[in-house]
């Protein structure tokens, strides 16, 4: 064959491939609001900058009928491309062919593109939309999500790893993404679950539909296993592109920085938070009046809004900020937000992003359901992920902290860097009110007018413990800031730590209260 015909018979092979699953296939993709595999691809990456591989691979399925299949690129398409002019990976499972579904060849292309991304060390960006393994293949297609997994695992920590769910996510299927950094979920086209609508009939006899079982406002506020919810795919994309542009291509680099930027002068700090300590406020708005141009991208924002994660910048550098939420439950720990504070801060902490921690709770919320729901194991998370992290950690004291919470939210003995309160805060072993039934409930009993005598020793608590000067002069503290100077004294912290040392003892793992 002469050149000329290898070339039209290559671009008539590429071109039956391009067809994904055939035009019915697609339409009905579309008619669900979808894009197709490769759109979904090309409107994340810079525009032409995809490089496809492994177009031309065939499964190799001889049972139930499959030898007469032919699965164009075997339901995922892989490759490379730029965003932001910088390398990423990507696969994409193609609901048109064979709903996607996940047999040996096509674990093979996708464990092929994950080697790659750990080998080159760039993000590996995963969109699901497939209906699970692949039934045909048995245990092959086991294996191939055993491989997935493993690779998932052993990326972790090392490259940024995303997960766009845009269609069924099904059985085992769910534990690629649930082992990757950030799940990305879309209102009316994520659905994620062990066992579905079907199963649960079978098995339980209760009806639910796929939405109600696991659709993206089930994972963005319930479960908690997606981080961030969009309204359509563009948007979702937007925001996998925004979050790009906070965090390090891999461990070892710094996120890339940005020019530096004050705060937006609607954001007044001595404005935000209430004189009355029990009035709620959003401690969003502080992260605002502190960081670069008022900007805060959150993360996992419908769930466990008792506490705040997200990113921002200071000094034009990324930063993590864990905040209690006095607007939710007063900004309580809990079993969700601990899991929810200790994961992102573990995130920041392998990924070289420094933590500033904004404190205002009064505790751990106490109950028979948390303590049977496992508060001790689960609020044990967050001291180990604090204590663990060696990336400079800074935290402010806004108003309350009480009890466990104290120590918990970064606090001096979880080796913060640098502690600062404002003159509003209250550090004590719990609440006035309870600490006075407690201490002085003899006197208040044996008194003649028992609320009056509470009160009297409500406010002698208070006047003693609920401030921050017992703290400072104990070197707890390191200073007490009036509100105005928190901005400057953090953007010096951050300055001082930036080659900050922190050796710990040589061990394989630790053992964190999983
Ligand atoms: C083979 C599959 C498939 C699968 C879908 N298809 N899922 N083929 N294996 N797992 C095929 C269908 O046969 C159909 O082929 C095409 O994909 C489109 O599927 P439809 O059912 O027509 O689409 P839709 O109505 O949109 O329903 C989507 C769905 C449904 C809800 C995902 O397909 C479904 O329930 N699939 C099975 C889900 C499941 O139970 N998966 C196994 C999970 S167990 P044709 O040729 O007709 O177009 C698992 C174990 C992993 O994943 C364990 C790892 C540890």
């Amino acid at each position: 064959m002469s050149l000329k015909r290898n070339i039209l018979d290559l671009r008539k092979r590429k071109e039956k491939v391009l067809q994904g699953g055939g035009e019915k296939a697609i339409q009905k993709q579309v008619a669900m609001g979808k894009l197709t595999a490769r759109e979904r691809i090309t409107s994340i990456v810079d525009e032409d900058s995809f490089h496809e591989y492994d177009m031309f691979v065939e499964h190799e399925a001889r049972d139930f009928g499959m030898e007469k299949k032919q699965l164009h690129g075997d339901g995922v398409i892989i490759g490379t491309g730029t965003i932001y002019g910088q390398p990423v990976c990507l696969f994409a499972q193609d609901f048109t062919v064979a709903g996607g579904s996940l047999g040996l060849m096509h674990a093979r292309k996708i464990t092929k593109i994950m080697d790659h991304a750990l080998k080159m060390r760039v993000p590996l960006i995963g969109i699901n939309d497939s209906g699970g393994a692949r039934i045909q293949e048995g245990v092959n297609s086991l294996a191939g999500y055993g491989e997935i997994f493993f690779r998932n695992t052993l990326a972790s920590g090392v490259i940024p790893q995303l997960s766009v769910i845009l269609g069924p996510c099904a059985g085992g299927a769910v534990y690629s993404p649930a082992l990757t950094d950030f799940v990305f979920v879309v209102e009316n086209i994520s659905k994620m679950f062990i066992t579905g609508p079907e199963v649960i009939k079978t098995v339980l006899g209760e009806e639910i539909s796929m939405e109600e079982l696991g659709g993206a406002k089930v994972h963005s506020e319930i479960t908690g296993n997606a981080h961030f919810y969009a309204q359509n795919e563009l948007e979702c994309f937007e925001q996998i592109k925004k979050l790009l542009t906070y965090i390090p291509w891999h461990n070892e680099k710094k996120a890339r920085p940005f020019p530096p930027k004050p705060p937006k002068a609607e954001y007044k700090i001595e404005e935000i938070v209430p004189h009355d300590p029990t009035q709620p406020y959003d401690i969003r708005n502080v992260i605002r009046a502190i960081s670069d141009d008022s900007d805060f991208f959150e993360v996992m924002e419908g769930f466990a809004r008792n506490i705040v994660i997200g990113f921002g910048r200071m000094n034009g550098e990324t930063i993590g900020f864990v905040a209690n939420q006095p607007l939710v439950l007063a900004g309580v720990l809990d079993c969700d937000s601990s899991d929810k504070a200790a994961r992102f801060i573990r995130y920041c902490d392998a990924f070289n992003i420094p933590i500033v921690t904004l404190e205002d709770m009064p505790g751990y919320l106490p109950g028979v359901d948390q303590e049977h729901a496992g508060v001790i194991r689960h609020g044990a998370k967050i001291l180990y992920a604090y204590s663990e992290a060696t990336v400079p950690k800074i935290t402010v004291i806004v108003r309350k902290a009480y009890g466990g919470g104290y120590i918990a939210m970064n606090s001096r003995h979880m080796k913060a860097d640098f502690m600062f309160a404002w003159p509003t805060a209250e550090i004590a072993v719990m609440g006035p009110e309870g600490a006075a039934n407690i201490i002085f409930r003899k006197e208040i009993m044996g008194a003649e007018d028992p609320d009056a005598m509470r009160k009297e020793k409500v406010a002698e608590y208070k006047e003693k413990f609920a401030n921050p000067y017992v703290a400072a002069a104990k070197g707890y503290i390191d200073t007490v800031i009036e509100p105005e100077e928190t901005r400057k004294m953090l953007l010096h912290s951050l300055e001082v730590s930036m080659n900050k040392v922190d050796r710990r003892p040589s061990k394989k793992h630790g053992i964190p209260p999983f």
